[in-house]
């Protein structure tokens, strides 16, 4: 399910920009994935520089690559984020969809809490209207409840098979991913408005109305987009 296609080259320059909004005193959302993390790279270059932060992990991945690059940790209940920097899978505009690596339920959380949130991704997760496949992480005794919920809604629900690990992927949380493919979305507020409304989920990887900046990491460079608000 993981979306991939952009070079690496594309996502350290969106990662990178992304750093440097990072200000000195604040703290900040580590979002999660392959982008995010050179912004979390860069981050601990700044912090071996004398930059003082402290970041806010959204998983496993982030909170233990911070560790790594020496990016000091600490959590929603005892600081707010200033900023949340976080990568997507879909980008239509400043609406996203999130979860490709299962982490989408801390991660909105997180933006959600920030101040500002800004999104970094390559060219490839750009895209008109959103499309393709939302993931939603449904506790384990939901699953298949949430599945025919789904399915009335128009969804398709693939429950999501770990890699080196038989069955089901098992979030961060200890619960399971329903990936939902639907056509084109044309509302996709209306669709997570209707998503978030039902028993059992979690979290869904529709993030409508939250970006408020989005660096695409080129060949060329950098091209950023700011949400009038
Ligand atoms: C994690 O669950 C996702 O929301 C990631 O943030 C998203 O998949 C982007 O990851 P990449 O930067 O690796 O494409």
């Amino acid at each position: 399910m993981k979306t991939t296609g952009g070079s690496e080259d594309e996502k350290r320059r969106a990662g990178e920009r992304a750093a440097e909004l990072v200000a000195d005193g604040t703290v900040v959302g580590l979002g999660t994935g392959s982008t995010t993390a050179h912004a979390i790279r860069a981050l601990g270059e700044r912090v071996g520089d004398g930059l003082d932060i402290r970041g806010i992990a959204t998983s496993y991945q982030s909170a233990d690559l911070a560790r790594e690059v020496g990016v000091p940790l600490t959590t929603l209940d005892d600081a707010a984020p200033d900023l949340a920097i976080d990568g997507a899978d879909r980008v239509a505009g400043f609406d996203l969809i999130k979860g490709g690596g299962a982490a989408h339920a801390r991660e909105k959380l997180v933006a959600s809490a920030a101040d500002r949130f800004v999104v970094v991704v390559d060219p490839s997760k750009e895209c008109d209207s959103l499309d393709g496949s939302v993931p939603v992480e449904v506790l384990p005794s939901a699953r298949t409840p949430v599945s025919r919920t789904i399915e009335a809604l128009g969804g398709d629900p693939t429950l999501r098979a770990a890699e080196r690990k038989d069955g089901p992927v098992v979030t961060d949380n200890g619960n399971l991913v329903l990936d939902c493919g639907f056509d084109r979305i044309e509302e996709p507020g209306g669709l997570a408005d209707e998503l978030s409304g039902v028993p059992g989920i979690v979290e869904h990887g529709l993030f409508v109305g939250l970006a408020d900046a989005v660096i695409v990491g080129t060949e060329a460079g950098v091209e950023k987009r700011e949400r009038s608000r």
